[in-house]
């Protein structure tokens, strides 16, 4: 049996895997994130105050080693701050907080990129304009700066002076955004002990019986292979990528879970067959607080979608569902899942498709089931549910193919159901 564990988001993100990562860290020597950067926000509730990670693993809090990894992308002076912000829960030293020197580091030239190119194309991706797509790109280009080159002064003129020569609005950018410049080359010593060989270190944990948690940030339906491209972000979200980011061999796993949400919110553009435009979606997005914990943005609401997470259960193999925020659903009259779409061209469909384009014009089938009314118990067994959540948790499994694992009752850590 293996020990690394995997949990990956199964939907378009914000499902509640910061909180998750934060129980389940609780059986693991390691936490690392494999892929994204700092658009990631993993909202937590430690001893009542709320905390939001963008870039430090969630399994921080409980004392954990942490760990970024090569596939990851590094906002350098946020992580510095990030470092401060948790202080004085967790003081983070080169020995618990290990930085890939292979990661890939975000800078404000990319940061401008990202914005210049929401704003001036006739299809924005509706990204959080921090720079990820671009250094991903510039990275993919083989022009990029690794962590590694980052911290070491000489290496990282060398790239500037690079990047001044290929592009001409370079030096306009590193005058019109000097402060942030300065924050970035402010960072680099303060970072420099952090940055190692990650991945070696990890391989050699792993090897030796560590156990390993990998943290995903977004979701499996916006990873860049097999999300809704183009709306999708620019890594691999889904548990194959996590692999590749550690140069580990995939020999190593034990369990991998989907985090889903009970219904399901997506974050900018992008087809959502299941979108609620009524008071239902209103309802769910009040309960919920349905706003962007990293940009604040309100997130589209809608049903469960049954053919979605059915097709993220098959790409990622999931042990298990998580199914997080159950207790938004309390007080419904009746829940809808979606088990097929309707398309006007080709019918039926009961596989996710491929094409955005014919995703957009999909329409749900519904499973309608009866809702609950009151407060669902907190923390336990599920069998404690009512029988109608019972029965709703029986229809995702029946159209998923997959058990519903572990159920989510709120924000804090005891918040959780076991099978
Ligand atoms: P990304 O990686 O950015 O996609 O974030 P995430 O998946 O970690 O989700 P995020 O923390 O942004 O959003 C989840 C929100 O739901 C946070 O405000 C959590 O505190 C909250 N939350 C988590 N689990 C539950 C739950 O079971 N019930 C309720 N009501 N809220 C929850």
């Amino acid at each position: 049996m293996g020990n690394v564990t995997i949990l990956v988001g199964a939907q378009w993100g914000d499902e509640g895997k910061g909180k998750w990562i934060d129980i389940l860290a609780k059986d693991s020597d390691i936490v690392a994130r494999y892929q994204g950067g700092n658009n990631a926000g993993h909202t937590l509730y430690v001893d009542g105050e709320k905390v939001v990670l963008h870039q430090i693993p969630s399994g921080i809090f409980q004392d954990k080693t942490c760990a970024l990894t090569a596939g990851v992308v590094v906002n350098p002076s946020q992580l510095v701050d990030e470092i401060q912000k948790v202080a004085h829960h967790t003081k983070l030293t080169p020995s618990n907080l290990w930085l890939s020197a292979r990661a890939h580091v975000i800078t404000p030239w990319h940061i401008y990129l990202d914005g210049k190119r929401e704003a001036e194309s006739d299809q924005p991706i509706g990204t959080t304009k921090r720079g990820i797509g671009p250094t991903y790109a510039e990275k993919a280009n083989r022009t990029g700066l690794r962590l590694g080159d980052y911290v070491d002064e000489a290496r990282r003129k060398q790239w500037l002076e690079m990047m001044t020569k290929r592009f001409p609005e370079f030096s306009a950018n590193l005058k019109n955004q000097a402060a942030d410049w300065e924050a970035f080359h402010g960072a680099a010593s303060a970072l420099g002990p952090y940055v190692v060989d990650a991945e070696a270190k990890l391989r050699a944990d792993v090897k030796a019986g560590k156990r390993l948690l990998l943290e995903g940030a977004q979701g499996a339906l916006l990873d860049i292979n097999h999300g809704t491209y183009p709306f999708v972000t620019s890594s691999s979200t889904a548990a194959g990528g996590a692999f590749s980011s550690l140069g580990l061999s995939p020999r190593y796993i034990d369990k991998i879970y989907g985090v889903a949400k009970a219904y399901l919110t997506r974050v900018g553009e992008g087809p959502f067959p299941t979108e609620l435009f009524d008071d239902t979606g209103k309802k769910m997005a009040e309960k919920g607080h349905e706003f962007g914990a990293t940009t604040g943005r309100p997130r589209r609401c809608g049903w469960l979608d049954g053919v979605a997470l059915r097709y993220c259960v098959d790409a990622n193999g999931f042990d298990g569902i998580i199914l997080n925020k159950m207790d938004i659903l309390s007080d419904f009259d009746e829940l809808k899942i979606a088990v097929a779409y309707e398309h006007p061209e080709l019918g039926e469909i009961k596989d996710f498709p491929w094409s955005f384009e014919v995703l957009k014009d999909c329409k749900p089938i519904y499973k309608t089931v009866k809702g609950w009314s009151g407060d669902i118990p907190n923390s336990g067994s599920m069998d404690q549910l009512p029988q109608e959540a019972l029965d709703y948790i029986k229809e995702i499994e029946q159209i998923i193919d997959a058990p519903v694992s572990h159920v989510g009752t709120g924000v804090n850590r005891q918040d959780a159901l076991f099978r």
